[in-house]
């Protein structure tokens, strides 16, 4: 049995006052649910109140991402080890808010946040290994984009990140982690995906594991679904077989969260 996973990203938002304010409030709300694990997952610098916050409760701690190098003079980086030294537990990593797809930003750029950020699927990979040799989880992020999607290539965008994302890592290692299926149409467009296509994605996910790295690996990875989900749908999704939870953004932002990790508790 996968134990269900909610985790929070908060984004680039919250100051330490409002971050420690939620958590307060998370923390009351989830007093005693067992079933599902609760993360959050403050920008950087709320790590460290926040990690305060939460000691001795159940809610873990995750980050939004990290640097794949251990040290060194890279200016405003941060590494697995320092993540560990506030306390995390887990760190997104792959974000499509931090995947850029195209390269190179055109003289009449619109403004598109992926043609902005530098990682891909090499550096996804990377940043894996580095965590998990830190001994952080990460929550490795795929999906495919709307274009992605009305072009019909949905299934071969998400197993090639999955490929490339896990490339030369064991067994062992992937049971232990938890993959995001966040189609880039639904994050923050309130457009949530179709549950029952959420599951479909999920399970060709599991699938592309299973192939890779065998039986014992697919049965036992966490794979959330990400983009719109809410307290209303949180049922639903939690319904489908191969969704073992889910990563919330906008809807992680207030006390309700509470309200999704009991839902997937149970
Ligand atoms: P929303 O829940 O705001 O759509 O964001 C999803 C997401 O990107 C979580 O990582």
């Amino acid at each position: 049995m996968r134990t269900p996973i909610i985790a929070g990203n908060w984004k680039m938002n919250m100051t330490i006052a409002e971050g420690v304010a939620l958590v307060e409030a998370l923390t009351g709300a989830l007093q005693g649910v067992t079933g599902a694990e609760a993360v959050v997952c403050p920008p950087f610098t709320l790590l460290k109140p926040i990690a305060d916050a939460l000691a001795g409760g159940g809610i873990k701690l995750g980050a939004q991402d990290m640097c794949w190098e251990a040290k060194g003079a890279y200016t405003g980086q941060i590494s697995a080890t320092m993540l560990k030294d506030v306390c995390c537990t887990y760190v997104i990593l792959g974000h499509s808010e931090r995947r850029g797809r195209f390269g190179s930003i055109p003289a009449d750029w619109d403004d598109d946040l992926l043609l902005a950020f530098g990682d891909n699927d090499t550096v996804v990979n990377r940043k894996v290994k580095a965590a998990l040799a830190a001994g952080l989880i990460p929550i490795m992020c795929c999906g495919e984009t709307l274009d992605e999607r009305e072009r019909g290539i949905t299934d071969e965008v998400v197993a090639s990140q999955i490929r490339a994302g896990l490339n030369d890592l064991s067994a062992t290692q992937v049971a232990g982690m938890v993959i995001a299926y966040e189609p880039v149409w639904a994050i923050g467009t309130g457009k949530v995906c179709d549950p029952t296509e959420g599951n479909r994605v999920i399970g060709i996910i599991r699938a592309t594991v299973r192939a890779l790295l065998g039986d014992a690996a697919a049965d036992a990875v966490r794979i959330q679904y990400g983009g719109s989900a809410t307290p209303d749908n949180i049922a639903e999704i939690m319904a489908q077989p191969e969704i073992d939870g889910a990563l919330v953004g906008g809807a992680s932002l207030k006390p309700a969260f509470a309200v999704m990790v009991k839902t997937a508790a149970g």
